[in-house]
Parts: structure tokens; C-alpha cells; sequence
């Protein structure tokens, strides 16, 4: 499955989703490819620290930020792996994808942002069929996200392109202490039960 993580917007966690579905699919066995298509190279960063801390299972990962190098490189090289995960890698990814996530913190502004991968999702859509599209809140407060999950619900369905997952992540300390040891929140000690619950269940409604 080629799955992209993305959003217009920065800050929104793509890479932290990015890196911890590519980790937590290799943990179950898979062939994974985690693809950096944002010039800042942060995933290829954290899976670096990864490496040289040496966890395993280590993860196979390429900066493309650049469009089309992105499409070639995934073209010739998808047959190798069982998934690839790219991060943020634009028109291109999408082009490519089977599933693109959206994260998106709770917030109205975020949420209108929507309506330009909308236009994108259109787009990839007009060239490759069954392109699914999920959008999830990341960054929830902590007790609020019910409220949160209700605004988001209402805000995604007036954009029909995306379908709303509820399986909200909410804003733990434990995503960013495992991405500074190169770790995904299902490796760390001592364990966060309910960033792991949070996260299975999200990886859960499309793997
Ligand atoms: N669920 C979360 N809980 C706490 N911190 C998070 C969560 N998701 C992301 N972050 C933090 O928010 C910041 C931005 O996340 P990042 O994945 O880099 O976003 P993007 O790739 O969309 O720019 C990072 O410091 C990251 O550690
Ligand atoms: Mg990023």
C-alpha cells in the first residue's frame, strides 16, 4: 500500500504520523519505504537517530523533495516493498497513493484548509482512481476531544472528498520523546498505554 501524509499546512504532525506508520508496519513484519518528500528531511532525521541508536527493525528512507524525482523514484522502486509511507510529498504522492491521511488540529482554520487538498484530491483522482482519503484529528487536548471530534465530524462533512476518521490523537508528550530517540510511541519505556491504544486504532481503520 502507498500510503501519503499530508496537509498544506506544517505543524499538523505529518511527520510524526509518517514515521510512526512506517515503524509500526515494519514492527508487523512488513517491507516498509519511508519516503521524505519535505526538504527539511525531519523523518529522514529521525529515522537517522534511529540508526545510529541501532533499534531495529531499521527502516529503508529517501528525501525526494522534489516532485517528480518523488514519482520516478516510487514508480521504478514500488515493487521492492510491501508499503511505502511518504511524508508530505505534495501533487506528486498523491498522484501515486492509495491512501492519503490529513491530520488536522482542532481548530477552524485548519479545518478550512481542507478545501485546498480537496482541489488536489480532485485532481489525483482525475488521473488515478480510488485514491481514499481520511482526515483525523491530531493534537486533540486531552478530556476535549469529544467536542473537538464533533466540530471536525461537521467541518469534514461539508467537504466530500475526505472521509472522517474518528480515531482522534490527542496532544501526548510521548510522540515527541519517541521521535527524539528515533523511536515510534509503540517502542518507548516506559510505555504510554493510551498513545499506543490512540494509534493502533488509527493505524487500524485503513491497514
Ligand atoms: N499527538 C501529538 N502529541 C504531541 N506532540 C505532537 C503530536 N503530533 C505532533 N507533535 C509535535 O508537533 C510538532 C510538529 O509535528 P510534525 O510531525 O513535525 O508536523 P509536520 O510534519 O506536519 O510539520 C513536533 O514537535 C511534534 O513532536
Ligand atoms: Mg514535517
Amino acid at each position: 500500500m502507498i500510503l501519503t501524509v499530508g496537509n498544506t499546512k506544517g505543524g499538523v504532525g505529518k511527520t510524526t504520523l509518517a514515521v510512526n506508520i512506517a515503524i509500526a508496519r515494519a514492527l508487523a513484519g512488513r517491507d516498509v519505504w519511508l519516503i521524505d518528500g519535505d526538504r527539511q528531511g525531519t523523518a529522514q532525521m529521525a529515522i537517522s537517530i534511529r540508526a545510529e541508536a541501532g533499534h531495529a527493525p531499521g527502516i529503508a528512507c529517501a528525501t525526494y523533495p522534489d516532485g517528480p524525482a518523488l514519482r520516478s523514484q516510487v514508480q521504478q522502486q514500488a515493487h521492492k516493498f510491501d508499503d511505502i509511507i511518504i511524508d508530505a510529498g505534495g501533487r506528486a504522492a498523491l498522484i501515486l497513493s492509495d491512501v492519503l491521511l490529513v491530520p488536522f488540529q482542532p481548530r477552524s482554520y485548519d479545518v478550512w484548509d481542507l478545501g485546498d487538498i480537496a482541489a488536489l484530491i480532485d485532481e489525483a483522482r482525475s488521473v488515478r482512481d480510488g485514491l481514499r482519503a481520511y482526515a483525523m484529528l491530531n493534537c486533540a487536548d486531552p478530556g476535549e476531544a469529544s467536542i473537538d471530534n464533533a466540530e471536525a465530524a461537521a467541518a469534514v462533512a461539508n467537504v466530500p472528498q475526505f472521509e472522517y476518521l474518528v480515531s482522534p490523537i490527542r496532544r501526548r508528550k510521548s510522540f515527541a520523546n519517541a521521535a527524539g530517540q528515533g523511536l515510534s510511541v509503540l517502542e518507548i519505556k516506559p510505555a504510554d498505554k493510551k498513545a499506543n491504544e490512540e494509534f493502533l486504532s488509527l493505524i487500524g481503520a485503513f491497514f
